[in-house]
């Protein structure tokens, strides 16, 4: 079996994670996490919080995963979170178009090639249909948009979709959320939580799904005035798959952040800085490094919003994955929104001294407007204040156009009251930009958990373990008695009960031999397991098992959750002895 293979064996089997709705036949691109899944998600939700939020001294919320149509007209998700389909025309099958072209290519970025090359692409490389075999060549290849459409409430008048990422829904509070930052940029919103894509081919178990876990940090900043604690992190040394190294035949270089800053490899302080700090956060959840690494996005592959971009990679069976989005969104969210909803997504910024400064303001005649536009002419008026606002040069002629819901209304620039004015003024309205870190939580579980698989051999057996970081696996502690009589097995229960009572996350098991029990334990990364034997009735000790090197010590049943504990913190038996 492959490694992909081996890991979704086991985690089908120890109840990791599994393919959902198996008793109706199954739905492509949904998997539930079982016991053991969802406890090691926790877990690598507690990391990020515990980095991103309470390290980073960031808010969190929790937003809706539903938001109406006219949030995600305002973000372009509408118009343009699309992927290419072809439509297989003998067997119905749909397939991800330039995923096609990548297996059978030597091509690495199709997504940036546009429908019509993508179908000629499929014909000259003479691409047949996964499903059924027939040739694809000459079958439409089509934009199809990744968004899930709902109705909120009865009837069909107030289309809603489910967020295609948790970001949108911190964007679209803004407004309330700066007055809990004291209306003082910079400031980190985060949110761990749900996010749907209607993929058009979802694979690879965990990596490409329909409904996945987001852990995203939006960072709103005063692009002129804020800058990163650059020098917390400049020698961090980052492995960095550069554009350059991209186009041409390098690979992947280390580089101090600062040196790569000098250098223009990374062309944004502030994605250099996430780029730095989450270093942290995936050696913390025990992703291996040398299976890990940063890649800069080409040109045609960014994001409708992306002005920098880099992604995490990890590899996984051969190849490199997506985990993790770095962006520098800059204002577009903010000024969109701004744009769409007419409210005010922008900070007061306070000049050190007042000035004096020109401004294009406008006092419409209503009872021009009134007659001439009826319910729209307050609309009027408002989209000429922002116009004038925003670019007094369409003032210069004799009438201006304005944009409302779509319609357009021609004014007189005479009835507008257009006028420049010499004001004094204690600071400015700036739409704040944003520094994004986007973690795909899902595919960093099983990163996780793919690069945790050893194999060994113990006592002449074949072994499976996960080497998990002990404060990462879903138990950290498993208690046995070696027989389940004379009492070793309520003594057993017991001292479960207290470690439990110490705050740990505890396994009790007494089904089986004592190495079969540890070896199940061993399947799950549990990195101590604890075992009651006729001694400990004897003396009130009890034998500690470590996980990877097997070894064992005995120590004193009042000190074990204090030893457990040192374990926990990095300790080894060693010390503890
Ligand atoms: N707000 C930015 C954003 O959503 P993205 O690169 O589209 O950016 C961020 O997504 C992360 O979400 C990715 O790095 C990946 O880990 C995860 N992700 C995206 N689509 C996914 C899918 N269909 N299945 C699982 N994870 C996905």
């Amino acid at each position: 079996m492959s490694e992909l293979e081996d890991i979704s064996e086991l985690a089908r089997r120890r109840g990791f994670f599994f393919p959902s709705n198996q008793a109706y036949g199954g739905t492509a691109g949904f998997y539930t996490y079982g016991p053991e899944g969802a406890a090691l998600k926790r877990n690598v939700e507690d990391v990020w919080r515990d980095i991103y939020v309470r390290e980073e001294d960031h808010m969190e919320v929790s937003a809706p995963t539903i938001m109406p149509e006219a949030v995600f007209e305002a973000s372009g998700h509408l118009e343009g979170f699309d992927d290419m389909i072809v439509e297989c025309a003998d067997c119905g099958a749909a397939h991800r178009a330039d995923h096609l072209v990548e297996d059978a290519t030597d091509i690495e970025d199709a997504e940036s090639y546009g429908p019509e090359e993508i179908g000629e692409l499929i014909a000259t490389h003479g691409i047949d249909c996964p499903s059924c075999g027939a040739s694809l060549a000459g079958d439409p290849v089509e934009e199809f948009n990744l968004m899930f459409g709902t109705n909120i409430g009865p009837g069909s008048s107030a289309p809603g979709y489910l967020r295609p990422e948790t970001a949108q829904g911190i964007f679209v509070e803004f407004p309330r959320l700066k007055e809990y930052a004291r209306n003082q940029l910079p400031f980190g919103v985060a949110q761990i939580g749900r996010a749907y894509r209607n993929e058009i081919s979802p694979r690879r178990a965990l990596v490409r799904v329909r409904e996945f876990t987001q852990a995203e940090l939006e960072h709103f900043i005063d692009p002129e005035t804020d800058d990163p604690p650059i020098e917390r992190v400049e020698d961090v040394e980052l492995p960095l798959y550069s554009t350059t190294a991209q186009n041409g035949d390098g690979g992947v270089e280390r580089h101090a952040v600062g040196d790569a800053l000098d250098a223009g490899i990374i062309g944004s302080e502030w994605v250099a800085y996430y780029l730095a700090r989450s270093m942290a956060f995936y050696e913390r959840i025990g992703i291996d490094m040398d299976r890990f690494r940063y890649r800069q996005h080409l040109a045609g592959e960014r994001a409708h919003y992306a002005a920098d971009c880099w992604d995490a990679e990890t590899e996984l069976g051969g190849d490199w994955i997506e985990v993790t989005g770095f962006a520098y969104r800059s204002d577009y969210d903010l000024s969109k929104h701004g744009d769409y909803s007419g409210e005010d997504f922008t900070i007061f910024r306070q000049y050190d001294e007042p000035v004096t400064v020109e401004r294009a303001t406008v006092d419409p005649e209503m009872s021009y407007l009134g007659p001439e536009f009826g319910g729209a002419a307050a609309d009027v008026a408002d989209a000429l204040e922002r116009l004038a606002g925003r670019d007094r040069s369409a003032f210069d002629g004799d009438a201006v156009t304005v944009d409302v819901d779509g319609d357009e209304y021609t004014v007189p620039v005479e009835r507008t009251g257009f006028e420049i004015t010499e004001q004094t003024e204690s600071g400015e309205h700036v739409t704040p930009h944003v520094v994004e870190p986007s973690f795909g939580v899902g595919r960093l579980v099983y990163s996780v958990l793919v690069h945790a698989r050893r194999e060994d051999t113990v006592d002449g057996e074949e072994r499976t373990y996960l080497e998990l970081p002990p404060t990462l696996a879903p138990t950290a502690v498993a208690v046995f008695p070696l027989m389940s009589r004379d009492g070793l097995d309520d003594r057993a229960e017991a001292i479960a009960e207290d470690l439990r009572r110490a705050g740990l996350e505890v396994s009790y098991d007494e089904s089986g031999n004592i190495g079969r029990r540890y070896r199940r334990q061993d399947e799950v990364g549990t990195p101590y397991c604890v075992t009651v034997d006729y001694d400990t009735l004897e003396d009130e000790t009890v034998t500690i098992r470590e996980r990877d090197s097997t070894d064992q010590t005995r120590v004193a049943i009042e000190e074990l959750p204090e030893a457990i504990r040192r374990l926990l913190a990095g300790e080894t038996l060693a010390d503890i002895e």
